[in-house]
């Protein structure tokens, strides 16, 4: 019998263990080592997992468009989630997510999002009420505030005092499972500033969601259409398609998938900001063109082009999502090699955001490489929101709500680098409130 042939890889020993500690110890060289020194697919251990790593625009697309049915969401990933959230859309396969992807997928189209253009706005402009020049702010406090309260209008057309604090601690605890499943963390993890095991994190975090959950049931006793999202679901429930634990465990991953994203995104945003000032100027004449006197709303997102620029780059440059896996429903054939069925499948928009062959200068802020002229950007090459079907539903969400926080702060403020903070954003491990980023907001000229 003829043997597989496997892609080249590094030898970590033992159970990849030399493989874990490198990824512990310095991600974002490991990940550079194994294409530099693999090529596009990379085969390698990392604790109990066996990873097919796959690094070109082409093989992307096999993965995430052409062949997207025969790969599913890898049980490691399921298993976390679930035991975190519960079972959501990015759970789901088949039929069940067909069936639950058309039900979410009107929510989240440009016509219904731009109800919200209003909520983002008024919460933007709560956020930065008492911002004076010298003011010096926690950004990622700030911003992971702004968030939550923006997420909970959107889900619960409702302001839920005390959820904010309650679901950053979720937040934190739902990334200790991926990471444990990975094989990359087995710590013991800070939390409330006493040290306790994740498990009794996790089931911590769980009960503090009780004002989320207490309007859930509310709302699923006396049903009353609100043309939010929880409406859409509890009419689904009344029409016997979706269970309540169905339809909170929607809830739940909506809210979270939004959350560490949006948050990390618009941190690097101000933290980039702060150090290209030609960039800055240009924004703040796009808005002076754009707006006028007027307070951004959604009559003004097409006109912000540059600033849709920017935060593409920005998306380019940070990666909210660093990694997404696959694996195979059954054998596949990638190049020259095959990934038997029950194969793990990892992309990192890392390594593709930042490979020479499809940006050129990667390691340079350049928003212009997104303008309408610009030379054409190979779509397997750029995938911040993933790709395919099973690709972001809320990417024009996140969009809007980008454009229009980056409108309502720039047109009145510049954030610089606060004194003594000298560290930038971090995505990994990712930062959290608890990790301060601390800019100063300084007048803007003229
Ligand atoms: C800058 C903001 C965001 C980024 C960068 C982002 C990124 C992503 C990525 C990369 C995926 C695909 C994951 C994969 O293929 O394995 C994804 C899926 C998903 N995202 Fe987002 N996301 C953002 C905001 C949001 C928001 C605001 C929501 C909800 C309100 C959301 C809800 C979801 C859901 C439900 C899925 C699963 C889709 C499916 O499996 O069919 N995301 N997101």
């Amino acid at each position: 019998m003829q043997s597989r042939r496997y892609p080249p890889g590094p030898d970590g020993g033992p159970f990849g263990l030399g493989n874990v500690l490198r990824f512990r110890r310095d991600l974002y060289g490991f990940l550079d080592e194994l294409v530099a020194d693999h090529g596009d697919v990379v085969y390698f251990q990392i604790g109990s997992n066996f990873i097919y790593l796959v690094n070109h625009p082409d093989f992307v697309r096999q993965v995430l468009v052409d062949q997207w049915e025969h790969f599913k969401k890898p049980a490691f990933f399921k298993e976390s989630s679930r035991g975190h959230w519960g079972d959501g859309l990015s759970n789901l396969e088949g039929d069940a997510w067909r069936a639950r992807h058309r039900l979410l997928q009107p929510l989240f189209q440009r016509r219904h999002i731009a109800r919200y253009a209003r909520v983002v706005v008024e919460c933007a402009q709560d956020m930065i009420a008492n911002w004076q020049p010298g003011t010096v702010v926690d950004i990622m406090e700030a911003i992971l505030t702004l968030v939550v309260r923006v997420a909970v209008r959107f889900t619960f057309d409702a302001e839920l005092e005390g959820y904010g604090p309650a679901s950053r601690r979720q937040e934190r605890a739902g990334t200790i499972p991926l990471d444990e499943a990975l094989g990359v963390d087995f710590r013991v993890t800070e939390y409330d500033g006493r040290t306790s095991p994740a498990v009794v994190m996790r089931r911590r975090a769980g009960r503090d969601m009780g004002a989320a959950s207490q309007l859930i049931r509310q709302r699923w006793l006396t049903p009353t259409d609100r043309g939010d999202i929880l409406s859409t679901l509890v009419t689904s429930g009344q029409r016997g398609d979706l269970t309540r634990q169905q339809l909170t465990d929607e809830i739940w991953q909506l809210m979270f998938a939004s959350h560490h994203t949006m948050t990390i995104t618009l941190v690097w945003l101000w933290h980039l900001l702060a150090q290209e000032p030609a960039v800055e100027r240009e924004i703040h004449c796009e808005l002076d063109r754009v707006l006028g006197d007027e307070a951004p709303d959604r009559s003004h997102l097409p006109g912000l082009e540059y600033g849709e620029m920017v935060i593409k780059e920005t998306m380019r440059f940070c990666m909210p999502s660093l990694y997404l896996f696959r694996e195979t429903a059954r054998d596949i054939h990638l190049g020259q090699y095959t990934i038997e069925q029950g194969g793990l499948v990892m992309i990192c928009p890392y390594l593709l955001h930042r490979d020479p062959r499809s940006f050129v200068e990667p390691e340079r802020f350049k928003p212009e490489r997104f303008s309408k002229s610009g030379s054409g950007i190979n779509k397997m090459a750029y995938i911040p929101f993933g790709a395919g079907p099973r690709g972001c539903i809320a990417q024009a969400f996140a969009m809007m709500l980008a454009k229009l926080v980056l409108a309502t702060i720039a047109r009145l403020h510049r954030l610089v680098d606060a004194p003594g903070q000298a560290e930038k954003p971090r995505f990994f491990p990712p930062m959290y409130p608890g990790q301060p980023f601390l800019m100063k907001v300084e007048a803007r000229d003229g």
